[in-house]
């Protein structure tokens, strides 16, 4: 069963696109299966720079199948614009890409939706989306009378769908936010039908495509979209994402059977980060953080908004390993962390004076909670050419090995920076307690 899944496991942006694009080669198919333009995931070879939306990370090796599957909702203009960019660099998207029917269109009026929701809700409960109608697209298709799937675009009646569904948007979206948000059924139609004709040879049913390819025993690599922390059922709630972006949502979104999946890569960094509202029990809003930020270069990929920094939140991570069924890790970041003498790891929570090593269900819990930290020893030298353990400094091995533990999952993947190359595998038939002891001076 060659199903190999890549998921975040905290608030997104853990550096999945890296190991997406790492894990590409020799796989048949590369599936994008959930979130949507919200998503920002960046793939560094050598000088050039992808950075990638809607697109799958598998797009950049010639020879593999990508997917959008109908757990993704579809932004026209934004995909087409990275088609353009791809096509920039000289990768011919249209022969390496097929776009599910079945996946959901975010319009104009979503994107209206999100800023005006976005407006109304003010301080702390304030969810800060990316701005991308991905809540508003989600929720007209979970209510389906005002949705509009892929498929739809080039059925007869597309332009009566819109003038229907542009009539009740107006009045909702005139009587909340005032009429600067306006729309125009004839111009909306007549956009859409050019972008229906220019993605026309890409769509399709995707779902085919994958049932005969595990008839087939082909391999297909899965990429998550956002963190585990941001799942709309198992996530920080309200401060959510509006899919399913933990490993439970693989099979719903992509249309695989789940039992089909036997090896699920969890991405983790080894500090943690949030983009946008919500609790974040371990934040450093302090010099810890901004020196993580600076480090990291910590700024959002899709919306250049800083990212909140923290540290490594090991109930948080133990928690979503658990709920994705991870059978191993990605550790990333690691050149981040090497100019600080002493590194502080989350290992329980404190919750009204009592000890808790559980990931509480209320936002009203979490943002009460203190967490409980370790203190580790920093290694203080530079990482980033390091390409096997054998070139890392034993405190960096140390903490590797911690953490490990702590999340009760296999560390496969250390990355020490953003290039490709940039990355050291562990052999499963490495333990770590042992080659520390081959370390030993
Ligand atoms: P994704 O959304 O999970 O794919 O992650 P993003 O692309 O949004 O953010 C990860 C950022 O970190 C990108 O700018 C990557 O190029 C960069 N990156 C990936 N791995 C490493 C690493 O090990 N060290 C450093 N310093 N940067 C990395
Ligand atoms: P990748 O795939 C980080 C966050 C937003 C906001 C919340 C809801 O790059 O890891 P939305 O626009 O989805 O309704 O916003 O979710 N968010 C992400 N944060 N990385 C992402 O994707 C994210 N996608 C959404 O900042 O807090
Ligand atoms: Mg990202």
């Amino acid at each position: 069963m060659p199903g190999q899944c890549v998921i975040g496991l905290q608030w997104g942006d853990e550096a999945k696109g890296k190991l997406v694009d790492l894990l590409t080669e020799g796989k048949d198919l590369v599936v994008r299966y959930a979130g949507g333009a919200n998503a920002g995931h960046t793939v560094v070879i050598g000088d050039d720079v992808y950075k990638l939306h809607h697109i799958p990370s598998g797009i950049i090796n010639d020879g593999v199948q990508n997917l959008i599957t109908p757990g993704v909702v579809i932004n026209p203009p934004t995909i087409l614009e990275e088609i353009k960019q791809l096509a920039d660099k000289g990768i011919d998207v249209s022969t390496r890409m097929k776009l599910s029917q079945r996946a959901h269109v975010v319009m104009p009026w979503h994107v209206l939706e999100d800023k005006m929701w976005n407006r109304l809700v003010s301080g702390e409960d304030n969810i800060g989306t990316t701005l991308r109608g991905i809540g508003p697209c989600y929720a007209d298709k979970v209510g389906r009378s005002f949705a509009i799937r892929l498929g739809d675009m080039i059925q007869d009646d597309f332009p009566d769908r819109v003038r229907r569904i542009v009539a009740v948007k107006k009045q909702v979206l005139s009587s909340v936010a005032g009429d600067d948000m306006e729309l125009d059924a004839e111009a909306i139609i007549k956009e859409y039908a050019g972008y229906a004709k220019q993605l026309a040879s890409m769509v399709t049913d995707t779902n085919r495509i994958l049932l005969d390819a595990v008839d087939q025993n082909k391999s297909i690599l899965f990429e998550g979209a956002q963190g585990s922390l941001l799942d709309i059922d198992h996530g920080t709630f309200p401060f959510v994402t509006s899919s399913n972006s933990s490993g439970v949502g693989i099979s719903t979104g992509s249309g695989v059977p789940g039992n089909w999946m036997d090896q699920i890569l969890g991405v983790c960094k080894t500090y943690a980060t949030r983009v946008g509202g919500g609790p974040f029990p371990t934040e450093q809003d302090n010099d810890k953080g901004q020196h993580i930020r600076d480090m990291g270069n910590e700024y959002g990929t899709t919306t250049g908004r800083p990212r909140r920094c923290g540290w490594f939140d090991a109930v948080a991570v133990r928690y979503t390993a658990r709920l994705g069924g991870v059978t191993s890790i990605a550790l990333t970041m690691l050149d981040v962390l090497s100019e600080l003498s002493e590194i502080e790891v989350c290992v329980a929570y404190d919750l009204d004076g009592q000890r808790i090593d559980y990931f509480p269900a209320h936002v009203n819990d979490l943002r009460r909670l203190t967490p409980i930290y370790e203190t580790v020893p920093g290694w203080q030298t530079d990482v980033t050419g390091a390409r096997s353990l054998d070139d890392l400094p034993v405190a960096a091995v140390n903490y590797i090995r911690h953490l490990e533990k702590l999340i009760g999952r296999r560390i496969e993947y250390v990355s020490v920076g953003p290039d490709r190359a940039q990355t050291i595998h562990i052999k499963e038939s490495v333990k770590l307690d042992e080659y520390l002891q081959t370390r030993a001076v």
